[in-house]
């Protein structure tokens, strides 16, 4: 093989008269009689190179053996293309390569699709041939977004004098709400590790331990349902720091990831981000993590609920529930499939109904339920709803309606192109609830993770109204999507016994699950706090994909499978038998 002098993506016409070497990828043949010509192709891109019979014969008779996906090393001569024949398209769209000598390093089977940004193929296809599918630019670009992220993270905390350190993989459960991925030990019979579901404990740790600052681009685990931004395998950009209060990791991080938006995507990122409170977000967006690209606020009318003559309303806001609007504007000439439609959706979210109405041309309610509301009443309530608009309504307890007309706003921002795609809209939602009460269990359930600080203002509620403490905790949003969260940590095994206590962890509890970390607090831990963005998302953001297993070189299906491996999978007898473990699957 003759090593190549250039990659297929870089020359340009000031290479004209040169000898070069290429080597590559046949990506396209086209065969015009006497000529031949082919895109060869490699991540940098693809340069045109010919085969001429009456400047080669044998090379071009050669060229008929070049099939679709084989590796070629190709020796010519730099030409400029004529003027009709330029591809304005293409970086080397003024140049092809005349060829004087050819060699076919690897031949390739008929590829099961082609190698195109729009190939038409099935994501099962795709990932079985992963190795295919990654030599499409459309991949190439992302895997380079992935790269470009991690190298601007490295540069930016390095420079903030953050120690790379890498913790255990094989490890003991961290308490981050999901499933663990259990992994057997074959030399403690009947024992297990547990993969990390992020290095939470580990790094503070660290703290402890005096690092200081700490960071790790660290891959997670997490056997939880699979959405299109989840993986059970993903990475974090994760991060702890000493001394450190809420407003220095915020606007350390808000720092951080204006710099890698700036260097990797070349993105401008408005500072300083917006902050917005848990109640904030929920009660007007009815989301922890807002999309910002459009407006559309949830509306409060729990008082004008309460008054009117709907049951539902009545009843909702008697109740202790709350009612809600939601302003579609111009949605009056929505037809009744449509609003019946959306009906539909919001009891597949979990609503009993979604009550509507139209405001007429001239200011009259047209609905169902309109006998049972006072026209003036209304307006006086809601007097941003013009004539012309649709209002929808969600009555029963604030967490449902919340949920449901969130995410109802989020599917008519997106049927009705209210969401401006070019905007970036970063903003921190604060002050979440260190709990959260689950009914069905009848306990405190952590909001964040359970090691979050509560807020100095809120410490005297621990005990008095739990629910009503605040935590130290942070997460950063973009459009729409959680990219972050973090919080600042108990650093005395005091408070954290105490709220581990309202967790239903008791001290016993606490000792096995994490004794570590509560006897390392002991011994002068720090004040510290951090955060973890999730690298995956923001690959997905900047590189607009909409599905986190495009961003991941090897991701797994909804199924947790890996086409291209077939994991998971059986194993030997012998395996087991040397893990001193017997299956009985259960049904
Ligand atoms: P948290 O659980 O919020 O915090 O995770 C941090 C960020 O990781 C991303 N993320 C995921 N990405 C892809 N697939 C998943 N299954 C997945 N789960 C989470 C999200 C999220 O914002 N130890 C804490 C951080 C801390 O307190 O410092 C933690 O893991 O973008
Ligand atoms: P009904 O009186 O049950 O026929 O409901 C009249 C309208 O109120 C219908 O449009 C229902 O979708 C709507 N509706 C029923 N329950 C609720 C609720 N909890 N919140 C909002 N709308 C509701």
């Amino acid at each position: 093989m003759k090593v190549r002098t250039h990659r297929c993506g870089e020359l340009t016409k000031v290479a004209v008269g040169q000898t070069v070497v290429l080597n590559g990828w046949v990506q396209r043949r086209r065969d015009h009689g006497m000529v031949m010509f082919i895109d060869l192709r490699d991540r940098t891109g693809i340069t045109q190179v010919v085969f001429n019979a009456e400047r080669n014969a044998a090379v071009h008779q050669a060229s008929h053996a070049l099939k679709s996906e084989s590796v070629v090393s190709v020796t010519g001569q730099v030409m400029a293309r004529p003027e009709e024949s330029k591809n304005p398209h293409l970086p080397t769209g003024e140049i092809e390569i005349f060829v004087d000598a050819v060699e076919i390093l690897n031949e390739s089977k008929t590829p099961p699709f082609v190698i195109e940004d729009e190939a038409e193929v099935t994501e099962a296809i795709r990932l079985k041939y992963r190795y295919l599918d990654l030599r499409r630019p459309k991949m190439q670009r992302l895997l380079t977004i992935r790269h470009d992220i991690m190298q601007a993270v490295r540069g930016f905390l390095n420079k903030e004098r953050f120690l790379e350190v890498e913790t255990p993989i094989l490890t003991k459960s961290t308490p981050e709400g999901a499933r663990d991925y259990l992994v057997p030990s074959r030399v403690n019979p009947g024992q297990f590790y547990a993969l990390p579901q992020s290095p939470q404990l580990f790094k503070q740790v660290l703290m402890v331990s005096g690092v200081d600052r700490y960071y790790q681009i660290a891959r997670c685990f997490r056997d939880e349902d699979l959405r299109n931004d989840r993986q059970p395998e993903f990475t974090q950009i994760d991060a702890e720091l000493s001394f450190a209060d809420r407003e220095h990791v915020m606007s350390l991080m808000e720092q951080m990831i204006v710099t890698v938006f700036r260097d990797a995507g070349g993105v401008q990122l408005p500072t300083p981000f917006p902050r917005m409170t848990y109640a904030e977000a929920l009660g007007r967006y009815g989301s922890d993590k807002p999309d910002l690209r459009f407006d559309m606020p949830l509306y409060d009318v729990t008082a004008f609920g309460a008054a009117s003559e709907f049951k539902v309303f009545k009843e909702a806001a008697t109740k202790g529930g709350i009612v809600k609007a939601l302003i579609v504007k111009g949605g009056a000439v929505l037809s009744r499939t449509r609003i019946d439609a959306l009906g539909d959706m919001a009891k597949s979210f979990g609503a009993k109904g979604l009550a509507w109405l139209k405001l007429t041309t001239d200011g009259q309610l047209e609905s169902v339920i309109a006998k049972f509301l006072d026209a003036k009443a209304f307006a006086a309530v809601l007097p941003d709803a013009k004539p012309g608009d649709l209002v929808l309504f969600g009555a029963d307890k604030a967490a449902i309606v919340h949920d449901v007309l969130g995410r109802i706003r989020l599917l008519l921002g997106e049927e009705l192109k209210l969401i401006d795609t070019k905007a970036w809209k970063p903003l921190w939602v604060v002050e979440f609830p260190l709990l959260d009460y689950a009914p069905e269990e009848k306990k405190y359930i952590f909001m964040h993770n359970p090691f979050a600080a509560p807020m100095d203002d809120d410490v005297a509620f621990l005990d008095s109204d739990p629910l009503k403490v605040r935590a130290k905790a942070y997460d950063m949003v973009l459009n729409g999507s959680e990219i972050g969260g973090g919080s600042i940590r108990n650093h005395r095994s005091d408070i954290q016994l105490r709220i581990l206590d309202l967790l239903g962890i008791n001290k016993e509890q606490a000792q096995a699950k994490f004794g570590f970390l509560l006897d390392a607090l002991d011994y002068g831990a720090p004040p510290h706090g951090g955060i973890a963005f999730g690298l995956d998302r923001l690959i997905m953001l900047l590189g607009e994909a909409d599905s986190i297993r495009d961003v991941i070189a090897f991701p797994k299906t909804q199924r947790a499978q890996c086409p291209l491996t077939d994991a998971p999978s059986s194993v030997s007898a012998d395996q087991l038998k040397e893990l001193r473990i017997k299956l009985d699957v259960i049904e």
